[in-house]
């Protein structure tokens, strides 16, 4: 680990360092070694991935959540109901980076063997980067779409309305190519990912305009207003189109799985964070689509050859600046900002990870 430069405000820290002191403090908090393993890949690939709004900044947040014990260590995913090709799955309040992985090893082995499943997964601790989700699926040659909802979470504010009401409830959809990666859009229906409000408060940054208004309704570009009171909302993205989305995503996801909606009785911001995720996990194979393939190729050859605006650069497709990211951050390292690394550190104090420990990786 290096700092930047004394007037950069940050460090840079390889993958392998970051994920080594992610698997060190869920271990010693009580993870098994799968468990501590999984939560280390998800965080540091949502980093890699230039998603550090999911990345391992989400620490200072999960420990604070176990030291309440609403987060359970070592669960697994439930499945309460089979219906064949519909399973409904419980988390327990277990870590959703091992919750989801689970739920989604169920529902790969369905959609491999009726070409559909649809997973609804419920009572999850925080899923994540839901991307990393429909990766698993495609790696195993099955395209995916998910809802999910951050269930009690109001900070998102309806079209049209001046305070939160839902969460930031993203969806994902991918495609599998063969021989080439596939397709993945994954995003927040919010303006911007909450997450990427604490990135900004933590680095003293605004956020774009047109994303956030005050506890009044009134536009600013100040992140605080989601993270001190008196709060504000995130608007949706789109107008009412995000608006509509986010409203499917809270439904079929909080409702539609068994697990529960953003409402006065549920609401809870500063309590675990309770995702809720509708998968549905589909085998290109099964339809008769010889030539899907083939199509979508052309399709996405067809766009990229697009002239672009500065006549420089390329037309990204969905899941093409994440392994961009990837592919630099894998080589340059990981930054990440003094504040978020000093809450890092904290927790992992707190959770009992020896000083000497800490300090032999600030030396590395
Ligand atoms: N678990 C949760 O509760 C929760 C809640 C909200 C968001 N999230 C996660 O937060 C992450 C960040 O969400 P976000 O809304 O900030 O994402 P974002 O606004 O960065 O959008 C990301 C999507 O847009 C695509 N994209 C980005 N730039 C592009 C370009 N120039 N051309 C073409 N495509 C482009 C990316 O490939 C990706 O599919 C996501 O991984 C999401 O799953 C999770």
């Amino acid at each position: 680990m290096k700092t930047i430069d004394p007037s950069a405000p940050g460090i840079l820290i390889t993958a392998d360092a970051l994920r080594n002191l992610v698997y060190m403090l869920w271990k010693q908090a009580g993870s098994n070694d799968r468990e501590a393993s999984l939560i280390a890949d998800h965080l540091v690939q949502a980093n890699l991935s230039g998603h550090d709004s999911h990345g391992v900044g989400m620490i200072p947040r999960y420990v604070a959540v176990l030291r309440d014990g609403a987060l359970h260590l070592n669960q697994h995913a439930r499945i309460v109901r089979d219906a064949g090709a519909v399973l409904t799955i419980d988390g327990g309040a277990g870590f959703g980076q091992v919750i989801a992985h689970e739920a989604m090893e169920h529902g790969i082995a369905k959609a491999k063997k009726l070409g559909i499943c649809a997973v609804g997964l419920r009572n999850s601790h925080h899923v994540g980067r839901i991307g990393h989700w429909a990766e698993q699926c495609a790696a195993e040659g099955l395209a995916s779409f998910h809802f999910v909802n951050v269930a009690g979470f109001a900070q998102v504010a309806a079209f049209g309305g001046i305070d939160g009401r839902f969460g930031t409830n993203p969806f994902c959809a991918a495609f599998p190519r063969s021989g080439q990666p596939p397709l993945v859009l994954d995003f927040a229906t919010s303006s911007i990912a909450v997450g990427k409000t604490r990135v900004a408060y933590n680095k003293g940054e605004q956020v774009p305009e047109g994303c956030l208004i005050d506890h009044a309704g009134r536009p600013t570009t100040e992140p605080k207003v989601i993270h001190e009171a008196p709060f504000g909302s995130l608007k949706p993205f789109g107008g009412h189109k995000g608006f509509g989305m986010a409203a499917m995503c809270e439904i079929f996801a909080g409702a539609m799985t068994g697990g529960f909606t953003t409402r006065a009785e549920t609401r809870n911001e500063s309590g675990p964070i309770i995702n809720c995720m509708l998968s549905v996990l589909i085998d290109p194979a099964a339809f008769d689509a010889p030539d899907a393939q083939a199509e979508a190729d052309a399709f996405v050859a067809w766009v990229k050859a697009s002239p672009t605006l500065d006549g420089k650069g390329e037309i990204y497709f969905p899941g093409d600046p994440e392994r961009a990211r990837r592919a630099a951050r894998g080589a340059e390292g990981i930054a990440i900002d003094h504040t978020t690394w000093n809450q890092i550190i904290a927790s992992a104090l707190a959770v009992g990870v020896p000083a000497s420990e800490m300090e032999s990786l600030a030396s590395s």
